[in-house]
């Protein structure tokens, strides 16, 4: 069997030659649209960024830049503007994940769709362990089992 390089990118190469930024902003755009929308999501966005949405939008360009064309645009740190949010649960990130795949297959051909949101699922699973894992806890991620004392 083959094994899978060590570093599947060692030269920093767009990830595929359909992923343009012309692409990126429109996915980006389409997808906060419905996250605007969604009636769990949308609060807690719009408690975060009130009506300016663009700044955010302009980061999350640089963003999937980064992750997709190796461009280096995206500096910020996502944990810690994830940790300021209040009333984020698990529960919030399948939606996440459930409308980005939504908008990246109606966008998207198959092949960069399915780029698109492993590079997402990945990203949302370490977000999650750092919001969400406490060691000792029971799986359900920070959720304590009955009879445990807080910490
Ligand atoms: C429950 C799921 C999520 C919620 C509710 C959420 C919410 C937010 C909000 C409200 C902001 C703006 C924070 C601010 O400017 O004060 C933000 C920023 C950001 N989010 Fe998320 N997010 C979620 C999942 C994700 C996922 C899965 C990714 C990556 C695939 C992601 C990537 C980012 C990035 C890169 C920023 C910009 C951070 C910075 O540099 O300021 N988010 N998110």
């Amino acid at each position: 069997m083959e094994q899978a390089p060590l570093h599947p990118n060692p030269l920093r190469l767009p990830v595929h030659p359909r992923i343009d930024e012309a692409l990126i902003e429109r996915l980006v755009r389409a997808f906060y649209g419905r996250v605007a929308r969604d009636p769990e999501l949308g609060p807690i966005f719009a408690a975060a960024l009130g009506e300016s949405w663009e700044p955010h939008l302009q980061k999350m360009f640089a963003f999937w830049s980064s992750v997709t064309l190796m461009t280096g645009r995206y500096k910020g740190k996502p944990v810690p503007a994830h940790q300021r949010l209040s009333g984020v649960a698990p529960h919030h990130f399948e939606i996440w994940l459930g409308l980005f795949r939504e908008t990246a297959e109606a966008l998207c051909e198959p092949e960069v769709a399915e780029i698109f949101v492993v590079r997402a699922e990945r990203i949302a699973e370490s977000l999650q362990l750092a919001l969400f894992y406490r060691p000792g806890l029971s799986p359900a991620f920070g959720a304590a089992s009955p009879g445990e004392s807080s910490r």
